[in-house]
């Protein structure tokens, strides 16, 4: 039995409130919108929203994104978040079926063990987009997400170009995550060149649990004790990881002198880029990718067909195997950043982060402006 707790008509004001209150609002109070091709109101339809962490700066900026625009259309939105805990998060997926969501959005924590929330939620007739991560060994419904094999390529390409001879240290994502096989896959396809050539030697190749930067300093350490700190190159596999190794490069003095890469285009890496401690990282443009997950979800709430509901401008449609079948994946681009480019793609073109932001740390003389980025 689904249960639904019945609220008096939300006002402005209240869908204003929380991300994290666990109210829904629905004066029909009719099974799940989901099932049944039944059509609804967007004003009547409640989105279940499972975040798994806010570590990394993007998850943030994104939960913020899915209310601003929940709040912009006139429905529900109804945020938990697993706090780095994967079973957490499958409680609190159950809690939001319980309650009767009429479509559930998952950033999952494991890709494996998220697999039951897909069948509880179909159990209850609600179907599941898997956002940026997969869902794996499921009938998942719906995947909106980038293309992590180009951010794989995209980022060894960033240091083998600077360093294409010499010793590596390799840090790879956190192996739960589908995403971080996808970026490794990327990575080892253009090293592999080089490493069979002799060119490049991995001293370290080691994963990152839950993308902790904890253990990818620890993990940069032991590479740098390896390899006597003749090391030339680093592989990380996203920006938080690569702070980490920045900071073990920097107590040896190497900060700066041994090209990284990483992946989000967190302030701190776009900080490190223009101060020349990182080499680039791979941007992710979060406002398409939020967009069409936001429009997927409303349409399969509201009876609409889904696939056309979303902006076909956002990205590309196209299938991606979970290893039990062909789910319709909605494809993001993502783009190569570096000292060059990052003022005019993330501080002039998207607005992600302000040029004060991203040159804090730099003599404001030195600051690029207008002119620069129109002369590029
Ligand atoms: C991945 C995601 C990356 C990065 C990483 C760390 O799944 O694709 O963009 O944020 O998680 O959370």
């Amino acid at each position: 039995m689904k249960k639904r707790r019945l609220f008096a008509a939300l006002t402005a004001a209240a869908l204003a409130v929380s991300m994290t209150a666990c109210t829904s609002s629905s004066d029909s109070g009719t099974a799940s919108g989901s099932s049944g091709g039944e059509k609804k109101d967007i004003s009547e339809i409640v989105v279940g929203l499972s975040i798994g962490n806010t570590t990394e700066e993007r998850w943030n900026r994104e939960i913020e994104m899915f209310q601003d625009y929940a709040d912009e259309k006139g429905f529900e939105l109804n945020t938990q978040i697993a706090n780095n805990d994967a079973n957490k998060q499958i409680s609190q997926c159950e809690n939001l079926i319980n309650q009767g969501v009429d479509v559930l959005i998952v950033q999952s924590l494991d890709a494996e063990a998220a697999g039951p929330i897909v069948d509880a939620a179909h159990d209850a007739g609600i179907k599941v987009i898997a956002y940026d991560r997969f869902i794996m060994n499921s009938d998942l419904d719906y995947y909106v997400t980038f293309d992590s094999y180009k951010v794989g390529e995209t980022e060894a390409k960033f240091v083998v170009e600077a360093a294409p001879k010499g010793n590596y240290i390799w840090l790879k994502g956190a192996p739960e995550d589908n995403n971080a096989h996808l970026v490794a896959e990327g990575q080892k396809d253009v090293l592999q060149p080089y490493i069979d050539s002799g060119d490049i030697t991995i001293v370290t190749e080691q994963w990152c649990k839950g993308w902790d930067p904890n253990e990818a300093l620890k993990h940069t350490e032991n590479g740098l004790t390896v390899a006597n700190n003749d090391v030339q190159g680093v592989i990380a596999s996203n920006d938080g990881t690569a702070g980490a190794a920045v900071e073990a490069l920097a107590a040896q003095g190497l900060a700066g002198t041994v090209p990284i890469c990483g992946q989000d285009a967190d302030l701190a890496a776009c900080q490190r880029i223009v101060e020349g401690t990182q080499t680039g990282t791979v941007y992710k443009p979060l406002a398409p990718l939020n967009q069409a997950a936001c429009e997927l979800a409303v349409a399969i709430a509201t009876g609409e067909d889904p696939k056309s509901s979303v902006d076909s401008s956002l990205g590309t449609w196209q299938t991606l195997n979970n290893n039990t079948k062909d789910v319709d994946s909605f494809t993001v681009d993502v783009e190569a950043v570096n000292k060059d480019n990052i003022y005019e793609i993330i501080c002039v073109r998207d607005q992600f982060h302000t040029v004060e932001e991203v040159y804090a740390n730099v003599p404001k003389d030195q600051w690029p402006t207008e002119a620069d980025a129109a002369a590029e």
